[in-house]
């Protein structure tokens, strides 16, 4: 049986995925280059699903202050709590570590939800707690908390390339500690609103749509700096990575939410480049997302059909 899908492509939208990743299907895309053409390709995706509306708190706007802060590191408490709280946090920042066996890739969980899970508008952790359990359309199910990590091992991180070849087996005490980390996060955070800085923002989406080939030009002034013109990233002489790889074969798989286009849109234009979030124009955000992800990455697991 297929893998429940917590991150979120219909089976459809999967397989409409497959046939766009095709090599030459990609190459035919890059070389059409016309923004028109782009556009109508743009709305295609968009009526198949692949360009969803994510169900997370999307309205918020970039600049509005968030309303909630997590508690201070300083503050995680003494004793066993506080010691779970403290491996969470380390997983979180180094999985590659601290969940070895299960982390396919050269990514770790703070590379896509900044600030250890705290910053706002990076999908923080503090406000993904207090949303589960959660129906979610796109598999027609309850997720909990723990599915959702789940969800973010397979695809984020690439579980299927690390040593043990999967995610977390279900009850592991890698999401126990997670799930005590981000619990503590959100001490104090509302249950049954929206927060405000949940998610990723999305960026309007003008008629000119989105072009891999603008991107290009985009990532080469704003991007290549850090992230290579290569899109590999950097290490340093240790093998630690200093920036993580945006495209090939230690980065995010076909199945990950990044790889959405409207995702890693609403990422960059929050966040990147590092430091100097909404610097970028929307248009700029989804033109680079589409030339990143108009890359090869490892493959979606869902494509086997046998996981
Ligand atoms: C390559 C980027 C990337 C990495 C690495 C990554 N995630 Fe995510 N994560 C995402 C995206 C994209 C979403 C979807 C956000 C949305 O829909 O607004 C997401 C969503 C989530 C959510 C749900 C957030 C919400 O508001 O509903 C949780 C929880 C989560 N990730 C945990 C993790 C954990 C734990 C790790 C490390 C084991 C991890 N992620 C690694 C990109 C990433
Ligand atoms: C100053 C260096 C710097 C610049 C410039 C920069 N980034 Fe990043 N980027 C980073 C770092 C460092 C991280 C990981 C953040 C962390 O772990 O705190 C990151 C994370 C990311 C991620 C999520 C992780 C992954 O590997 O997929 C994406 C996507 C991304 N950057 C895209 C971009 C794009 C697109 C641009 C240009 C618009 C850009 N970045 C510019 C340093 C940079």
């Amino acid at each position: 049986m297929a893998d429940p899908a917590p991150d979120d492509l219909a089976p459809d939208a999967a397989s409409t995925r497959r046939e766009r990743h095709a090599s030459t299907a990609r190459t035919a895309v890059l070389a059409v280059a016309g923004g028109t053409a782009l556009f109508v390709l743009g709305s295609i995706f968009i009526d198949t699903g692949l360009i969803g509306h994510a169900d997370t708190n999307r309205d918020v706007v970039a600049s509005e202050p968030a309303a909630f802060s997590p508690p201070p590191m300083s503050s995680i408490p003494a004793g066993p709590e506080g010691d779970a709280i403290r491996r969470g946090m380390q997983i979180f920042l180094n999985p590659g570590t601290n969940a070895r066996e299960f982390v396919g890739n050269s990514l770790a969980c703070k590379n896509c939800h900044l600030d250890a899970g705290r910053k706002p508008d990076s999908a923080p952790m503090w406000a993904a707690w207090v949303a589960y359990p959660k129906y979610r359309s796109k598999n027609k199910q309850i997720n909990t908390m723990e599915d959702r990590v789940k969800g973010c091992f397979t695809y984020s991180m690439n579980a299927q390339d690390g040593p043990s070849g999967k995610p977390p087996p279900p009850g592991s005490d890698i999401y126990k500690d997670l799930e005590v980390y981000f619990h503590w996060l959100a001490k104090n955070a509302p249950t049954g609103v929206d927060m405000e800085g949940a998610g990723y923002p999305e960026p309007t989406l003008s008629a000119a749509g989105y072009d891999p080939v603008r991107g290009a030009q985009v990532y080469s002034q704003n991007c290549a700096a850090c992230h290579g013109s290569d899109g590999q990233g950097r290490q340093d002489i240790n093998g630690r990575v200093v920036f993580p790889p945006l495209w090939g074969p230690r980065s995010y798989n076909w199945g990950a939410g990044m790889a959405r286009i409207d995702n890693a849109a609403g990422f960059i234009k929050a966040n990147m480049p590092l430091g100097q979030g909404n610097r970028l124009s929307d248009q700029q955000a989804w033109d680079v997302a589409a030339f990143v992800n108009s890359h090869e990455r490892p493959k979606d697991p869902r494509q086997t059909g046998g996981r």
